[in-house]
Order: structure tokens, then C-alpha cells, then sequence
């Protein structure tokens, strides 16, 4: 008998990263995957889905501008009880950290059906930043009959805070999957601005911002920051795709807009968004997936937060957490710019966060959680 394993997400990133693993899913004899997204983004997702190929069975198509946090839960959880009613799952997969997430995980637990969580363990520490992830994340956990961690440390995590250590795999992040895969099929940008702009000789930096807590003041600082950079570097250029929340681009029109040097750029695919990374000199970001591929990548990332939930790489050397005060931001950046040995210490490649074959390794936890196969060796 085939395990029915239902795929819950409903933003980009859950979207990038969950995608490898129904793709997997796919071909794996042992399992049928269902796929219900609850499209709490809509365009963000859909290019996600359109790139691999992903035809959901169920979408609950909840998006409305200006969203509050309890519009999106309230939403997913009404959404969901009759999709999983219908469906019968033996287990609902969510990942990682966003609403969806964790309103996903408590509507299977409404209906007894166990949870699967992808991308479990990791921890900031601050339950208001970032917010509400890091709130979304713990939730989940208490919810979750299988953690899925991606590194050894989001494990010893959940460990400290009681979870059974049966109950654990270390797999990798199927984010670098999804970077490998993509990474592989080559990418040519059409004629226009971006193509025009990579060809520019000079340095190239990369932009972007949307978390929560950044909205409002934070990300005005962050932007000031970058145009005293690209004022102070004149052989910059500040490749900027922007994220569809109006509430970013209210402060992007009022600091940024204009700058000859920055290209401005709706979200772009996942495929052009890695090959333009992959060309970039520096990275500047408050994302979270971004601290994960770029420094596989070898690219430095400065990180617009105070804290994060991914050491690995500021272990390594790689990411750096800068805040969101103009001061340190332009501080950090500046001496990257000008300074090669500092330069030369951040731009290493490093893969703290998987090898690729995380999708694998989560597909025979699955196996082995239902008795189908041995226990997978850790990754890390
Ligand atoms: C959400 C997640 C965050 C994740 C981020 C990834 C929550 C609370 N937040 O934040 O954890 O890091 O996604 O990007 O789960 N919008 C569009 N089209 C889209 C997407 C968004 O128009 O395709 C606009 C809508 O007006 C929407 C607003 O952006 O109301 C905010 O979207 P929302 O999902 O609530 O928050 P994000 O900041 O995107
Ligand atoms: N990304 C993308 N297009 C863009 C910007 C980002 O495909 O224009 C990808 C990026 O490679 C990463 C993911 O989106 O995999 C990160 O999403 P986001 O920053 O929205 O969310 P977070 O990771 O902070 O939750």
C-alpha cells in the first residue's frame, strides 16, 4: 500500500524548497504525493510552480493585500479541514517557518493526522525576530511527529527542548537541491536592463528585504545605507528584484526610487534569480533561504538582522550579521569594497546547509518512520 503524503505551502520559499521533494515524491515508488498549496503568496508562488513543473491538487488561493497574521491563519486552517477530510492523508508535509506552516501543521493535528516538518529546528533564540518564524517554528515543532533537520545543529535543538530523538533525521536542506538543479540548466537573460547592467564592468551587489520586522523604519535605514554606498563606490551597481509586499515598496519609492545605479526588478524565477546571485560580488539580504545558497555560492552575504536562526555560515565565515543601522551596514560593506584580504576571508564556498541529496535522505526518513525501510545515516 502506498503512503498518501500531502504537501501543504504557500510562499515562495516553502514553494523552492518543498518542490525537489515532490519531485521525488513523484518517482518514488512507496509514496503518492497530494499537493495543496494555499497561496498565501500568489505570483511569488506561481513562478515557483511553473518552473518545476508543479501542478497542485487543491488551491486555496488565499492572498489578499495587506494580509494580517490571523487572516492567513484563520484562512488556512478553514481551508484545509475539508482538503484533508477529503483526502485522508497518512501524513501532511509543511516546511520551515511562515504562517502557512504552522496553520498547515495545526489543521492535520484538528483531524489526527501526523506531521511531517521540513526544515525543523531552527532557532533564533528571539521570538520576535524574526517574527513570526521564529514563533511559527516552535509551534510546528510541538505539532510535528517527524522533524526533518536540516543541519546537525537545528537536531541538537530540538533535542534541548524534549523533542524524542527517534523522532528526529538530520537530511540536509533540500534548498541546495533545488540550487543544484537549477544551477545546472544554464540561463542566457533576455535584452534589457538586467543583461545590459551585468555587462557594466565594475563591482555588483545584491539587494533584498521584506522581512516583518523590518517594514517601516528598519528598511529605510537599510536603504539609506545602500545609497550612501553606491554615492560613496561609483563603479557600483545594486541589482534590486523587488518583493511584492507594498508595504517594501512604499519605502523603496521614497529612498531608493530614481537611483541611476540601482536596477530595479520585479521578483524574478527562481532559475534567473540563481544564475543573476551566482554573478553577483557581494550580497546584502534579510532573507533567510539567501543565507543558505549563497555561501554555497561563495558569495559574501551581509545579513540585514540582529539575529538568525542559521549560525552555520556566520561560523564559517561566510554571512555576517550587520543589523539594520545605516552606520554598521555601510561600515561592513565599505570595508568589503576596499579592503581585499577582508574580502578574500568572506568569499569562500562552503556547504554547511546540505549536499544535494537532502530530498533523498527525507523520502527514506519517511520510509523508515512508516516501516518501510532502515533508518537514513545523518547528514553531518
Ligand atoms: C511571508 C512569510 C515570511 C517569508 C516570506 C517569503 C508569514 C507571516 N510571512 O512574508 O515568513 O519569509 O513570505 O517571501 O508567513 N504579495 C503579493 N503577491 C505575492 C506575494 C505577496 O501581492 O505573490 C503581497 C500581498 O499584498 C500580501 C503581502 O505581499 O498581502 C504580504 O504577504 P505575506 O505572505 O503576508 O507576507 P510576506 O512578507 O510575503
Ligand atoms: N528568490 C527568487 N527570486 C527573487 C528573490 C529571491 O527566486 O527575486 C528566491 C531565493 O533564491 C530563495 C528564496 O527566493 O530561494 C527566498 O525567498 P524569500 O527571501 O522571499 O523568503 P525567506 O527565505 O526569507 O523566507
Amino acid at each position: 500500500m502506498t503512503k498518501r503524503l500531502m504537501f501543504v505551502f504557500g510562499t515562495r520559499p516553502e514553494a523552492i524548497k518543498m518542490a525537489p521533494l515532490v519531485k521525488a515524491c513523484e518517482a518514488h515508488e512507496a509514496f503518492d504525493p497530494v499537493v495543496v498549496v494555499t497561496a498565501q503568496h500568489r505570483e511569488m508562488l506561481d513562478q515557483v510552480l511553473a518552473l518545476f513543473q508543479i501542478q497542485p491538487n487543491y488551491d486555496l488561493n488565499i492572498m489578499k493585500p495587506g494580509q494580517s497574521l490571523t487572516d492567513i491563519t484563520c484562512a488556512v486552517i478553514r481551508g484545509l479541514e475539508g482538503v484533508i477530510g477529503e483526502v485522508q492523508p497518512d501524513m501532511v508535509l509543511v516546511h520551515g517557518d511562515t504562517t502557512t506552516t504552522f496553520a498547515g501543521a495545526l489543521a492535520a493535528y484538528y483531524q489526527g493526522v501526523p506531521v511531517a516538518h521540513v526544515e525543523a529546528g531552527l532557532r533564533s533564540g528571539n521570538m520576535y525576530a524574526p517574527f513570526p518564524e521564529e514563533g511559527n517554528r516552535r509551534l510546528t515543532a510541538v505539532l510535528s511527529a517527524v522533524h526533518l533537520a536540516p543541519t546537525a545543529g537545528a537536531r541538537h535543538a530540538l533535542l534541548a527542548e524534549g523533542v524524542v530523538e527517534d523522532q528526529v533525521y538530520t537530511t540536509g536542506n533540500t534548498v541546495i537541491d533545488a540550487l543544484n538543479t537549477t544551477l545546472d540548466r544554464p540561463y542566457n537573460f533576455p535584452d534589457g536592463p538586467v543583461k545590459k547592467a551585468l555587462a557594466r564592468p565594475g563591482r555588483k551587489l545584491l539587494l533584498t528585504a521584506h522581512r516583518r520586522e523590518n517594514l517601516g523604519e528598519p528598511m529605510h535605514r537599510i536603504f539609506a545605507a545602500l545609497v550612501r554606498l553606491l554615492d560613496d563606490f561609483p563603479d557600483t551597481t545594486l541589482f534590486f528584484p523587488m518583493h511584492k509586499n507594498p508595504k517594501v515598496r512604499a519605502v523603496v519609492e521614497e529612498v531608493l526610487g530614481g537611483h541611476d545605479r540601482v536596477v530595479f526588478m520585479e521578483p524574478l524565477d527562481y532559475q534567473p534569480f540563481v544564475h543573476l546571485m551566482n554573478q553577483m560580488d557581494l550580497i546584502l539580504t534579510d532573507s533567510g533561504g539567501l543565507q543558505e545558497e549563497a555561501p554555497s555560492l561563495g558569495k559574501p552575504v551581509l545579513v540585514l538582522r540582529d539575529t538568525t536562526e542559521r549560525p552555520e555560515a556566520v561560523e564559517a565565515g561566510t554571512v555576517r550579521l550587520v543589523g539594520t543601522h545605516e552606520g554598521p551596514i555601510y561600515v561592513a560593506a565599505a570595508e568589503l569594497l576596499t579592503d581585499p584580504a577582508a574580502y578574500a576571508a568572506m568569499k569562500q564556498a562552503v556547504n554547511p546547509y546540505g549536499d544535494g541529496a537532502a530530498c533523498d535522505r527525507i523520502l527514506q526518513a519517511l520510509g523508515h518512520h512508516f516501516g518501510l525501510n532502515d533508518r537514513p545515516a545523518p547528514w553531518a
